[in-house]
């Protein structure tokens, strides 16, 4: 699977999606993408959108195709996270947006990126 962080950023065309499948007309606007870490892995992500809308944008398949309802119901979609400052938070990422520096120290086994 090719993966948007492979590509450097000033090369990065924002009107053009990873990934031939996914629509970016499903994205709130975004000018610019942000760094986030999940699970020790390193990617840019769209800013403004929700932390599920950007595990879909690095992982088109697994989260597109994965057993989630997008709408706060199901919960396989929580993760824990941190911004910085040491303090553990749990959220459901269909539910919240991404904030720059989101470090996802756990994730809910349906989460999957490869
Ligand atoms: S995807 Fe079902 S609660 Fe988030």
């Amino acid at each position: 699977m090719e993966c948007a962080v492979a590509v450097a950023e000033e090369a990065l065309d924002l009107t053009q999606s990873p990934h031939p499948d996914l629509d970016l007309n499903l994205f709130d606007p975004f000018t610019k993408l942000v760094q986030i870490e999940v699970l020790g892995q390193n990617f840019k992500v769209p800013e403004n959108n929700t932390l599920m809308r950007c595990f879909q944008y690095v992982a088109f398949e697994p989260i597109s195709y994965g057993g989630f309802c997008w709408n706060g119901t199901c919960r396989q979609c929580e993760v824990k996270y941190d911004l910085g400052d040491g303090r553990e938070r749990q959220c459901l990422t269909c539910c919240t947006k991404v904030t720059e520096g989101m470090k996802i120290t756990e994730t809910h086994p349906e989460i999957r990126f490869e």
